[in-house]
């Protein structure tokens, strides 16, 4: 829960936040989305993106920032750290954020911040990679899984950084300097692979980063970091290679739309039986995602702006889905797309493989009439006619998407609690559903 003290913190890092007027959503049920619906920029490219620059003491602006609580968040965490922050524009026409890292201190990163989400470990590689040495308090973000960070301190380790945790701090050293290296990531984490690339591109010599992840928000990293003049071959490919110790220049780079607000909006605008224009969205980000989505009745059309949404005249069928490393399925998507199939036409199974506790959803979608088993990693749904609208809550962000998407097409006026969850991955979720004609208000819980 955000205090009076964090959201002047907030508010003095990032000027168009507003603390969160009430912290629940009631939501009523079974109007059609119509209309256009943005598509912000995406929260988990963002992150990284606002980290990567620390790495140069020069000028580094993105644009299309997204208005949501992890970027005030972190914000807040930089400038504690003495980055200055420049911010342009405003929520309606798209922020810009303009970071300057030139009087970077190493030692001062904030442990209540830093715990609140899972995207400060890459301040390690970068910090350490700009600095020489980085004093991270052990990172937070949401409750989905163990979330560890052995493949991130084995990479350091083998690029020459002295690791050690101590105290719940991770200290990291390199006082000559980090150097090139070989590594095989065990498996292809996201964020290994991005603090690993932050932390090689000031290293000596050469790094190649074997079964790295390929997310699309790795791909918008490294054109981010290109940009700034790192050299690195393979963008999208499994294998990275970075040449390091160049020095960084700045740079002006745009973030890339939220796959995963997309596939939800989709998702909303099929099971309210409506048609949404998600603007600035693109087919080709979604992976594995998209074809389960038309196999379920999701229709998405290319438009000029970006995609059209509507559920297929056949209505929603259920269908088997796995979660998975890009291009497979996005866990991202697994609650939502899940929220969607509880009411289609017969049974689909759901296994989830990157997360241990990624269904925490289900027992929220039970309360209101889903019949949802879960077996080990696999949830087994069969589509009921209709949800019934319940009190339910988030536990994570994505699940607090679930839940608003399950009550759009509800029976009644459901009741969210957990905001602070959509509020910190979803930039004015509620107000672009309003437009959209929802009926949707917060209010105090
Ligand atoms: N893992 C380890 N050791 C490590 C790193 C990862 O065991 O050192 C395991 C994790 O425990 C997990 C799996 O590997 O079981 C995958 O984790 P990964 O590192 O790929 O995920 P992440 O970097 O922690 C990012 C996103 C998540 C998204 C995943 C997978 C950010 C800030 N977070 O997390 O986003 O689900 O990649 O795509 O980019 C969300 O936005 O709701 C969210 C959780």
């Amino acid at each position: 829960m955000v205090n009076q003290a964090h959201d002047t913190m907030l508010l003095a890092a990032s000027p168009w936040w507003r603390p969160a007027p009430g912290a629940a959503l009631v939501v009523r049920g079974g109007r059609r989305l119509t209309g256009n619906y943005p598509i912000s920029g995406a929260k988990n490219a963002v992150l990284p993106l606002m980290i990567a620059a620390l790495l140069t003491p020069h000028l580094v602006t993105l644009r299309n920032v997204p208005a949501s609580l992890d970027v005030a968040v972190l914000s807040s965490l930089l400038v504690r750290a003495g980055v200055g922050l420049n911010w342009s524009g405003d929520r309606h026409s798209g922020l810009s954020l303009t970071l300057c890292a030139d009087h970077l201190d190493p030692t001062r990163m904030d442990g209540d911040l830093v715990g609140r989400m899972r995207a400060s470990v890459l301040l390690l590689g970068a910090v350490l990679g700009r600095c020489g040495e980085s004093h991270l308090p052990m990172p937070g973000g949401d409750a989905i899984g163990l979330r560890g960070i052995d493949f991130h301190i084995a990479g350091l380790r083998a690029m020459g950084a002295d690791v050690e945790i101590a105290g719940g701090i991770i200290h990291a050293q390199a006082p000559r300097g980090l150097r090139g290296a070989e590594i095989t990531l065990p498996f292809p984490s996201v964020g290994a692979t991005e603090n690993l690339l932050l932390a090689a591109v000031l290293a000596s010599g050469t790094t190649v980063i074997t079964n790295a992840a390929r997310e699309p928000e790795i791909a918008d990293l490294l054109c981010c970091l290109a940009a700034m003049g790192a050299r690195v071959r393979g963008i999208g490919s499994s294998e990275l290679t970075v040449e390091g110790g160049r020095s960084l220049t700045g740079a002006v780079h745009t973030v890339m739309p939220d796959r995963i607000e997309a596939g939800t909006i989709a998702c909303a605008a099929a099971v309210t039986g409506g048609e949404v224009v998600l603007q600035h969205a693109r087919a080709d980000l979604l992976g594995a995602a998209g074809s389960t989505l038309a196999a379920a009745g999701v229709e998405l059309e290319a438009a000029e702006t970006g995609l059209i949404a509507r559920r297929s005249r056949a209505g929603l069928t259920g269908t088997d889905f796995r979660t998975g490393p890009y291009p497979g399925f996005a866990t991202d998507l697994q609650a939502p797309v899940m929220a969607m199939l509880a009411t289609a036409d017969g049974a689909s199974a759901v296994t989830e493989t990157i997360f241990e506790q990624r269904f925490r959803h289900v027992d929220e979608l039970r309360k209101m009439g889903a019949a949802i088993s879960v077996h080990g990693r696999t949830a087994l749904v069969r589509g009921v006619p209709r949800l019934m609208a319940s009190r339910v809550t988030a536990t994570d962000v994505r699940a607090a998407a679930a839940l608003v998407l399950a009550a759009l097409g509800a029976e009644g006026d459901t009741v969210l609690d957990g905001l602070d969850h959509l509020d910190r991955g979803y930039d004015g979720m509620a107000d672009k559903l309003v437009a959209c004609g929802a009926l949707v208000n917060r209010r105090d819980a």
